[in-house]
């Protein structure tokens, strides 16, 4: 029988975690490091990703890259791939962790911006949709690869606007439900479509993370709604499921919504 230790290994695998130079993303690049992945980090602007990749490489002691990319670009998400492919020879892992729903501008469904919306559903679903179909052409061609796909517990239940307004903090617009929702959606297809290529796609819907920036309160409301009492804890609580879907140890799982939410989407 196989080592179970040598399953969850990536060693010399390579992987992209778009949006790898904060938040969770920062987290996920960290995982694949410590577990062996050459991995590249994408940002909007070079410098950031660079600066965070040689972060990370310095404490890993692996091979970490950062790479420009905004993923509402097709062309800038088929640069990303090049470069990438022609650096290392191939790409293992796709993390398709870019986007966010921390709303800009008017938020209320009934009074949003159009263009917000459109430019939530572009940064959310179609950039994912994109840098799927630029790597995942790399990895059809070497009959490998995992594509991870952030999803959000956004996409599985409706949720109460209460304890945003009653901490003044500002709601997520509907179009990051559906953002989402798509995210899933595709997910199942393109698992489909990718098996016979030896590629898996997956999703993590994560609920809320505290990653520093909510008032005591809001973090106190949501943690009230959530059965096992906190919000997500940075650092340590999206790891496993990053490292699991990325490595060997999930190799016959494809297809599937792994939700990490301290069971908040079971809760009524
Ligand atoms: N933080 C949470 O509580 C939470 C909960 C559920 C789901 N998620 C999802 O997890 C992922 C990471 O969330 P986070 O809170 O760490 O986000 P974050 O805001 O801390 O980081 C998001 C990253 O994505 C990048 N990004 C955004 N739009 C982009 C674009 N158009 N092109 C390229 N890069 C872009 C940003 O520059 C940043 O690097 C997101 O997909 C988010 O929707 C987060």
């Amino acid at each position: 029988m196989e080592k179970l230790r040598n399953l969850f290994s990536l060693h010399q695998k390579v992987a992209i975690v778009t949006g790898g130079n904060t938040g969770l993303g920062y987290d996920i690049a960290c995982a694949l490091a410590e577990f062996g992945a050459i991995v590249a980090i994408t940002s909007r602007t070079l410098d950031k990703a660079e600066a965070v990749a040689h972060e990370i490489s310095s404490h890993y002691g692996t091979e970490v890259v950062g790479v420009q990319l905004d993923q509402t670009e097709y062309s800038s998400c088929q640069r990303m791939s090049d470069t990438v492919h022609d650096r290392f020879g191939r790409i293992d892992i796709l993390f398709n962790n870019a986007g966010g729903g921390s709303g800009k501008g008017e938020c209320d469904f009934l009074k949003r911006d159009p263009q917000l919306i459109r430019n939530m559903i572009e940064s959310n679903l179609v950039g994912p949709l994109f840098c799927s179909q630029t790597v995942g052409r790399y990895m059809v061609e070497q009959c490998a690869g995992s594509i991870i796909n952030m999803g959000s517990i956004a996409a599985l239940v409706g949720r109460t606007r209460k304890i945003y307004h009653d901490t003044y903090k500002m709601e997520q617009p509907i179009e990051y439900a559906a953002a989402k929702g798509g995210v899933l959606g595709f997910a199942k297809d393109l698992a489909a479509y990718m098996a016979p290529f030896g590629v898996r796609v997956n999703v993590i819907s994560p609920g809320g993370f505290d990653k520093g920036e909510l008032s005591q309160d809001f973090v106190k409301a949501y943690a009230t709604l959530t059965p096992l009492g906190h919000m997500g804890v940075m650092h340590k609580e999206i790891l496993g499921a990053a490292l699991f879907l990325a490595s060997e140890a999930s190799s016959y799982v494809t297809g599937q919504n792994l939700v990490v939410d301290g069971g908040f989407s079971t809760c009524k």
